[in-house]
């Protein structure tokens, strides 16, 4: 079976949180730009009319989109939407449903529903007639490990076939990873230098500024590691390291991120380290003893010719002093020392800002003016952006549409991730506590020990104690 272009968009859980927040939003960009031609049919529990739900959708985009609504935009949308009040476990529903969507022969399903109802679902989608010739796409997390995320795969692939299946993982919708990705391999200079004998560290800080957001239920089951690291960070990791994919179609670019997977050695517990801020046991809904971590720092190694001894160091946490994403790729020194003032403050190094700006900025050493053959730490700044002008949900949703998968996680990648950090979570490692607005437990430190210090996002790239070359 080929992918199609949907003729119908289905939203189950259209009166949920991610819908308000980011689904909403998204709709009304597409259509303010002429792109969403299709029926919407949305579908929940809560008994709603239409006009009800379209009081719900203005909200969600006057309070998450990016302006004011135009009112004209805004009754196309409505008049496109449909809502059907169902019971996910009644066959009648996905009856109703099926007549809903009327003649559209390639439905695309959205399940922004809890994991935990995808097999129920599905299950219905297929008994209720709705999954002839349709696609579906599911919200992360895919699981809770791995064997959870393979029972997942297994029940979504008994109705939906691999090429049928969008998994999101909205991270490789953000505008700044399509540029690391094509910044990587629309240029000559890097490739040579993008390895093992050039680089000496990669480091990844996922930082946010505040706490779980009235999401203290969901994030005192999941934790930092399956939040984000699982998921995005990983994501991240493999298009830092993979290898030049054979071309820049979906699957060859996914093979290329699957490779580089497969050969991340699981996590050893001893290079993880969990911390919890101060305070997370209050949060409604978090268990007064919860062991949950709100950070984790991981050292991650990967067993290939080209990364074998450069460590991938990745640390996310809530409740740190900024919100950023950054990415420092620290490269070795020089092999001699020519002009007699080295004092460890010299560095080479590829940064890249994610968030709150895209940014690629390259540390270099130059001549000071004046009579001495002595330098200084410069930063060459090579790309400043503001923040994207489409937002990832946007582009996620009109590639699914367009049956374009390239920017969603395949089943492979998905299992390959959880084979990594299985081991870690399994382990039950002691978490550490750290205050809130600090840069999280000092424990985190010795994972670095052997270059250098963490570099903190939207700071100096600091000096680093013990240079090697
Ligand atoms: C989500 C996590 O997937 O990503 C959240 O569940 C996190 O906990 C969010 O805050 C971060 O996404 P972004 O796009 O704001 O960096």
């Amino acid at each position: 079976m080929s992918r199609q272009q949907a003729d119908a968009l289905v939203i189950f859980g259209i009166t949920g949180d991610l819908v308000h927040r980011k689904i909403f939003p998204s709709l009304y960009a597409l259509e303010r730009r002429g792109a969403l031609n299709v029926p919407v049919v949305g579908i929940a529990r809560q008994s709603m009319t239409i006009d009800e739900l379209l009081v719900h959708a203005r909200d969600g985009i006057e309070q998450f989109g990016d302006g004011p609504i135009d009112d004209t935009v805004f009754n196309r949308l409505a008049e496109r939407l449909q809502y059907v009040v169902g019971d996910y476990a009644d066959l009648d529903s996905f009856h109703r449903l099926r007549k809903a969507i009327g003649d559209a022969k390639h439905p695309l399903h959205y399940l922004a529903v809890p994991p935990s109802l995808f097999p129920l679902v599905t299950a219905n989608i297929a008994a209720g007639g709705c999954a002839d010739g349709a696609s579906v796409v599911v919200e992360k997390p895919f699981g809770r490990n791995l064997d959870s995320a393979l029972a997942l795969n297994a029940a979504l692939h008994a109705v939906f076939p691999e090429e049928r299946i969008y998994r999101i993982d909205h991270y490789l919708g953000k505008e700044a990873l399509l540029n690391l990705t094509y910044f990587r391999f629309g240029n000559r200079f890097l490739e040579p230098i993008w390895n093992r004998e050039h680089v000496r560290s990669v480091q990844i800080t996922m930082a946010e500024d505040f706490g779980v957001e009235g999401r203290g239920g969901f994030y005192d089951e999941a934790g930092a590691i399956r939040d984000v690291i699982q998921n995005h960070m990983l994501q991240m990791v493999a298009l830092l390291a993979m290898d030049p994919p054979a071309s820049a179609d979906d699957e060859s670019m996914r093979d290329a991120k699957v490779r580089v997977l497969r050969s991340i050695q699981a996590v050893d517990p001893t290079n993880l380290v969990r911390g919890q801020y101060v305070g997370f046991l209050d949060e409604d809904g978090v268990k007064p003893d919860s062991q949950t971590e709100t950070y984790a720092a991981i050292r991650f190694h990967i067993n290939s010719w080209r990364w074998a001894g450069v460590p991938f160091l990745v640390r996310v946490g809530k409740h740190m002093p900024v919100t950023a994403t950054e990415v420092l790729v620290d490269l070795k020194r020089p092999p001699q020392t020519l002009f007699g003032d080295a004092d460890g403050s010299e560095r080479n190094y590829f940064r890249f800002q994610f968030k709150p700006f895209t940014t690629i900025s390259i540390g270099a050493r130059a001549k000071k003016p004046g009579e001495e053959m002595t330098g200084e730490q410069i930063e060459m700044i090579a790309l400043h952006q503001e923040p994207e002008e489409m937002s990832a949900y946007e582009r996620l949703i009109e590639d699914a549409m367009l049956g374009q998968a390239g920017l969603f996680a395949r089943v492979d990648e998905v299992e390959s991730a959880w084979q990594i950090i299985d081991p870690a979570l399994a382990a039950d490692t002691d978490v550490h506590m750290y205050q809130p607005g600090s840069w999280g437990p000092a424990e985190a430190d010795h994972l670095m020990a052997d270059c250098g210090a963490w570099h903190n996002p939207l700071s100096p790239v600091g000096m680093i104690a013990t240079p090697s070359r």
